[in-house]
């Protein structure tokens, strides 16, 4: 039989698409897991990044031996990484110190260059990995950053992919969807494409107790992924009906107890939002169908989750008390 070369999908290509699963969680809805750590650099953010980079592409912000830069805690710059790698760009990641050691020998493993930053409060503390990567962006010629954070790219990514994804994978019956809000890219471009197919379904993120969004005194937290420290155009609020704070603690041991009990080995925010969803099922009936994000691996977290039965973070230490759920 005759083959081309393109009827066999290339890594970049095998990005998205990942499985739809029915959980057996003994809950009245339908509970179903987007299995996002099977993306091929191991987490959702194969999405936003891939996006953001050929966006950069094809505006000429991004030219061929060029320079990615990128603040990030971790999975968006493993797959800038990884991207940087294929496409032949040179790559630099500023990432904050509470980064499981495990994502920074990844990034350096796609020959990434790694900064490891003081874990400052907030986004605007000189010291800490957004202004390093912002002074970097500065310094080197030729350079791109996708910034994340302030990009609405970021979400569009979702909205044009990961939304009609659900949408398809559901059949359509999909009455909630609960994801990590760390950028609120997913949420908020996910958000906006299943309001758009049936204004009813309910967009649910989960923050970062100590957030800037969340607290009223923003603390150090250790949870990866979660946590909204910037409010910008990549946070469609009116897409989001609910913000679900949780503390490093029910993360850490939710994340340790789904894999133990559910054979499910997900990073932490992945337990943080199956912690959320069991509560939310509490409510819900058997016609009720609820998509988790699972947004990448536990293997990520062996040593900060699973090797350790603390979530050994300063904010814990300090006894905080969780923030009020705040609706948006
Ligand atoms: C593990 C994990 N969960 C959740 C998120 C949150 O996704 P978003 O930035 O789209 O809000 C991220 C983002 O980096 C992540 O790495």
């Amino acid at each position: 039989m005759e083959t081309t070369k393109t009827q066999f999908k290339t890594i970049l290509e095998s990005i998205g698409n990942t499985p739809l699963v029915r959980l057996e969680f003994p809950v009245k809805p339908t509970m179903l897991a987007k299995l996002e750590y099977l993306n091929p650099s191991g987490s959702l953010k194969d999405r936003a990044a891939l996006y953001m980079v050929e966006e950069a592409e094809r505006l000429g912000k991004l030219k061929p031996g060029g320079t990615i830069v990128e603040a990030t805690s971790g999975n968006q710059g493993i797959a800038l990484a990884m991207i940087g790698a294929i496409k032949g760009y040179r790559v630099i990641i500023t990432v904050p110190d509470r980064t499981a050691p495990e994502k920074i020998a990844v990034l350096r493993a796609y020959g990434a260059e790694v900064h490891v930053c003081p874990n400052t409060a907030t986004h605007d503390d000189v010291r800490g990995y957004h202004a390093r990567a912002e002074q970097l962006l500065h310094d080197t010629p030729g350079a791109f950053m996708p910034n994340q954070y302030y990009s609405p790219s970021n979400m569009m990514g979702h909205y044009y992919h990961t939304g009609p994804e659900i949408w398809k994978q559901s059949h359509g019956l999909v009455t909630h969807f609960i994801a990590g809000a760390g950028t609120c890219g997913t949420i908020s471009g996910v958000g906006r494409y299943l309001k758009e197919q049936n204004p009813a379904i309910k967009i649910i993120g989960v923050d970062a107790v100590n957030s800037l969004y969340s607290s009223k005194e923003p603390k150090e937290y250790a949870v990866e992924g979660l946590g909204i420290d910037v409010i910008s155009d990549t946070f469609d609020q009116s897409v989001v009906d609910h913000i679900v704070p949780i503390s490093d603690e029910d993360a850490f041991s939710y994340t340790r107890k789904v894999a133990k009990e559910n054979g499910l080995l997900v990073g932490i925010s992945g337990g943080a939002v199956l912690h959320v969803a069991m509560k939310f099922a509490q409510q819900l009936s058997e016609s009720d169908v609820v998509i988790v994000m699972l947004a990448d691996s536990g293997r990520a977290y062996l040593s900060k989750v699973f090797m350790t039965q603390q979530a050994e973070t300063p904010a814990a230490k300090s006894g905080f008390k969780p923030a009020q759920e705040r609706i948006v």
